[in-house]
């Protein structure tokens, strides 16, 4: 499997970005990644990521920490349906969490899935986050203690 990194959202890949596409199923899953590169614009703690595969651009995500209750969030994850299946996101989702991890004060992390969402709800099982019980709009919430979860991070 080809390194994958996260790199900044800047001139050199916006545009493979917002070209990134999910299956007709997975449609509605995520926000366009246009409107999430415009929301970062105006919430400076929000922080888009390009997800490479090598050199090419396989994956959006972005995280930050939430203005109303000032946790750490992802607030997106996506592999292009092209590259799905191929241990991308799993790969991005540990690298996302470390990066977090090291921002001061991120002993947890926040994320919401559809209840319906299997894959994503594996994903963020197999790393370590439990559901909290709560929902908002219309999402399960799953959090990551992170001093708990440390050996899984770094496994
Ligand atoms: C969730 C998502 C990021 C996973 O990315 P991916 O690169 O396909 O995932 P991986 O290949 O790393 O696989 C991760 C796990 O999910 C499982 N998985 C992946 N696709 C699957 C599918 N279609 N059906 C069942 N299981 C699946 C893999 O087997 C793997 O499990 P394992 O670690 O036990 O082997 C991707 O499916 C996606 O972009 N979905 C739409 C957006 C979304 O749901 N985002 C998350 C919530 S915001």
């Amino acid at each position: 499997m080809a390194e994958v990194t996260l790199k900044d959202v800047d001139k050199t890949n916006w545009d493979a970005c917002c070209n990134l596409k999910l299956s007709t199923k997975q449609g509605g899953l995520v926000a366009p990644h246009m409107y999430t590169i415009a929301e970062s614009e105006v919430e400076p703690s929000f922080v888009p990521l390009a997800i490479y595969a090598g050199d090419t651009v396989v994956g959006f995500a972005m995280y930050g920490l939430d203005p109303d209750d000032g946790k750490y969030w992802i607030y997106r994850l996506m592999i292009d349906v092209d590259y799905q299946g191929k241990g991308y996101g799993k790969a991005a989702l540990k690298e996302l969490v470390k990066m977090i991890s090291r921002l001061p004060d991120s002993n947890e992390i926040y994320a919401g899935y559809k209840p319906w969402n299997n894959v994503a709800a594996g994903l963020f099982g197999e790393l370590g986050f439990e559901r909290t019980g709560e929902m908002l709009s219309g999402e399960f919430i799953t959090r990551l203690n992170v001093t708990r979860q440390k050996q899984i991070l770094e496994g």
